[in-house]
């Protein structure tokens, strides 16, 4: 049988197939509808892609028993990958390799799927996912690429491409691409974000407030990632123009709250908070919610990008014990991690991390000195440049704290140079520029 965007599918099932379409359409299109996945798998347990998209969702869940779950289907899948097709072994192979931690093997197989199988824009998804998470943006944007040409009437695709544009630093391409994409189909929360990053690289804060409160009502549906994060892209435009009260108000309502439980949202939180208070807004006790929800986390030592986030939240919110678990924890992944990212735990986002407790407990020399060597390798820690940009904040603000004025003078001076009407570095750039004097 054949799926949404015309790909074989090894089955007999009409519910197979449509639960494997609802999966696709809530993961291009940040959707909710993937339960549906499990039951179809049960009921049809030779069908090695439902098998695979089934191991998928046991590891988004964030649940203790997550590769339990992920385990059951994703050995399904290798039973049943004898009698399928190249396209699902190539899929079954790719995440399989992904669950034991053989990055490389893995990539090589999202790369052949979007070669051989352009239709397959799961697949390609799912790569970029893989390829954000190691700061490879041009990974991210040749597998969009590979599948262009198929989907050319696909928004989500023009979507996936726009992303990577801009993560590439092609920011005017990466415009059109969005524009593109949202007018093509306006429910395309990928594409409004990819247009948000331009916008707030480029410091169009006033424009970027415009186009995401404007199509902000097509984010309901999202899931808690998709809809925190673009709401955080929002608050950050407004952050950037210091309108704190609004950046607030939009935390409250948006930002925390839609699923507290949840990485992404606890990761949105955090970093929103951490920005506002550099900048020098009063949070109140927000810290203290979020650090309760961090600390509770049983689903830690995935991402270093997130964890290095949480290392903050915990240190901010006085969790000493879940803090000094989390740090040893990091530590281990120098041996524990995948080969490919081992280096990136010991090098980066432990001594970062490390400095980012220095920085909560206001030593700002040891968080200086501890952030240098890792500073310069920040964007093989995996996220957007966007969110990247908090680490970069940290450093600017641990140099000032220790009145290191001329060092954070040049920071800020590129920093003001490159955008349209960057209002918070501007201010701080006038404010160093005079204690400098
Ligand atoms: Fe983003």
């Amino acid at each position: 049988m054949k799926d949404l965007y015309d790909n074989e599918v090894s089955t007999k099932s009409d519910k197979t197939i449509d639960a494997i379409n609802r999966f696709t359409t809530s993961l291009v299109g940040y959707g909710t509808d993937f339960g549906v996945i499990f039951e179809a798998s049960d009921e049809d347990p030779d069908c090695a892609i439902a098998a695979t998209l089934s191991g998928i969702l046991g590891l988004f869940l964030e649940t203790p028993d997550r590769l339990e779950i992920a385990d059951t289907y994703f050995n399904r899948a290798l039973t049943a990958a004898p009698a399928a097709t190249e396209r699902e072994q190539l899929l079954v192979e790719a995440m399989w390799s992904s669950r034991q931690g053989d990055l490389e093997k893995s990539l090589g197989c999202f790369r052949k799927l979007a070669k051989l199988y352009p239709n397959d824009l799961l697949s390609a998804k799912m790569g970029q996912t893989h390829y954000f998470n190691l700061g490879d943006d041009e990974g991210m944007l040749w597998l969009a690429d590979q599948v262009m040409e198929a989907h050319q009437g696909t928004a989500f695709a023009h979507g996936m491409r726009a992303f990577g544009l801009e993560q590439t630093s092609q920011l005017e391409k990466a415009e059109e691409e969005a524009r593109l994409a949202t007018q093509m189909q306006r429910a395309e929360p990928w594409a409004h974000h990819a247009a948000a990053h331009v916008m707030v690289t480029q410091g169009r804060h006033e424009e970027g407030i415009q186009w995401m409160r404007d199509l902000s009502n097509e984010w309901d549906y999202c899931n808690s990632f998709m809809y925190t994060h673009n709401w955080w892209h929002l608050a950050l435009f407004h952050l950037e123009r210091e309108e704190f009260d609004e950046a607030l108000r939009i935390y409250d309502t948006h930002v925390w709250g839609r699923d507290k439980t949840y990485s992404q949202d606890q990761i949105n939180a955090i970093s929103l908070l951490w920005r506002m208070e550099m900048a020098g807004a009063d949070v109140g006790g927000r810290w203290e919610d979020v650090a309760n929800f961090v600390a509770d986390r049983s689903f830690v030592l995935d991402q270093p990008f997130l964890d290095m986030q949480y290392v903050f939240a915990l240190a901010r919110g006085g969790k000493t014990l879940e803090l000094n678990n989390l740090l040893a924890g990091m530590e281990m992944m120098e041996m524990d991690a995948p080969k490919m990212t081992r280096a990136v735990w010991e090098h980066v986002a432990t001594p970062a991390s490390h400095a980012f407790v220095a920085f909560a407990n206001e030593d700002y020399a040891r968080a200086e000195e501890l952030l240098l060597p890792a500073r310069e390798k920040m964007q093989s820690i995996g996220g957007s440049h966007a969110q990247r940009d908090l680490f970069e904040q940290v450093w600017i603000h641990s140099l000032i704290r220790q009145n290191k004025m001329k060092e954070a003078l040049k920071i800020l001076e590129a920093r003001v140079a490159f955008r349209k009407a960057p209002a918070l570095d501007l201010h701080l750039y006038q404010q160093v520029k005079a204690a400098a004097a």
